[in-house]
């Protein structure tokens, strides 16, 4: 073998090799994280997972109804607009019904002609109302912790990370498990597959969740059974409104999904013409000629 050709196979065994250490690393810290005796986390049929997956539109508005009435009291959606809610791909709510829902709220406005600020029912260009006037007032009224802004939590949460796709977080692929399993997580008190691992384990003034990390959260239980009487009359069993709001901030950290999975088809079917057309051309091309 020459010099060349040494360096070449030293290096891919070196690569090879740390590969395999960085995988297997990252394999123990995962094994690791899961305690023994640790419920699993549940792994949802989503109606918009897959290639041809779409939002249920009921599902979305209903999220909307759970976003308003119970999270949105601590969590603002500042990258939300009350017109999104009728973008086709999305909860589709009618334009007067969009209209009706921001009037809700007041937003100041102004200058008026005398120069003063005034208040005025929002409209649909107008964001959603943040529950706080700033971070520190929304740290104080919850025991100093913040309440995220949710708009793009489900990808904060690593909806599309690659850890999600392929090892999953203590079993949850991808922010959606993630979330939903976060809202049905929580218990009473202390499970004793926590205290037979640690039994210093002190809950303090949080709150014991099965799937947030570490355990303890500051957020207390925000669903319950009928925490919300759904508009279109669906029972509102904890899981449901848990798999309704998920879907709704799923939306709301993606809103063209649809349309991006539908011109991703597109663009497949079309690549998919354009080489059968391509092979006759060649066919045709080379018909007569010796080769
Ligand atoms: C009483 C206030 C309050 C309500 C109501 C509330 N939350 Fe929270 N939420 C919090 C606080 C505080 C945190 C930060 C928790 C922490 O860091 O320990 C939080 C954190 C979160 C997180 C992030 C968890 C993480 O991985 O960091 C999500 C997701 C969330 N809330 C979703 C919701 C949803 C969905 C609702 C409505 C069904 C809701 N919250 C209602 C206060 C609230």
């Amino acid at each position: 073998m020459n010099n060349l050709s040494q360096n070449i196979t030293s290096v891919i065994r070196k690569t090879a090799l740390a590969l395999l250490i960085a995988t297997s690393v990252t394999g123990a810290a995962f094994a690791a994280s899961k305690v023994e005796g640790a419920p699993e986390a549940e792994h949802v049929d989503w109606s918009w997972a897959g290639v041809f997956g779409t939002f249920d539109r009921a599902q979305l508005q209903r999220g909307y109804q759970v976003y308003k009435e119970v999270c949105a009291s601590c969590h603002s959606m500042d990258l939300v607009k009350f017109r999104n809610l009728s973008d086709a791909g999305g909860p589709e709510f009618s334009e007067a019904a969009v209209k009706a829902l921001a009037a809700e709220y007041e937003i100041e406005d102004g200058p008026d002609v005398e120069g003063e600020m005034f208040m005025r029912p929002r409209l649909p260009k107008d964001a959603m109302p943040a529950p706080f006037a700033n971070n520190n007032a929304a740290k104080a009224s919850n025991g100093g912790a913040l309440p995220p802004d949710l708009s793009l939590i489900a990808k904060a949460r690593g909806h599309y990370s690659f850890k999600d796709l392929f090892m999953g977080r203590d079993g949850l692929t991808g922010g959606s498990n993630y979330i939903y399993n976060l809202l049905v997580g929580y218990e009473d008190e202390v499970p004793e597959y926590i205290t037979n691992a640690d039994a210093h384990f002190e809950l303090g003034d949080s709150n014991f969740n099965n799937f947030f990390d570490g355990y303890k959260i500051a957020m207390s239980q925000p669903l319950y059974e009928d925490s919300v009487t759904y508009t279109d009359g669906t029972v509102a069993t904890l899981e449901q409104q848990s798999l309704d709001v998920t879907s709704f901030l799923i939306w709301a950290a993606e809103p063209k999904m649809e349309e991006r999975k539908s011109i991703g088809i597109k663009v497949l079917l079309y690549l998919i013409i354009l080489a059968g057309l391509m092979y006759a051309v060649k066919r045709r091309i080379w018909e007569n000629i010796k080769h």
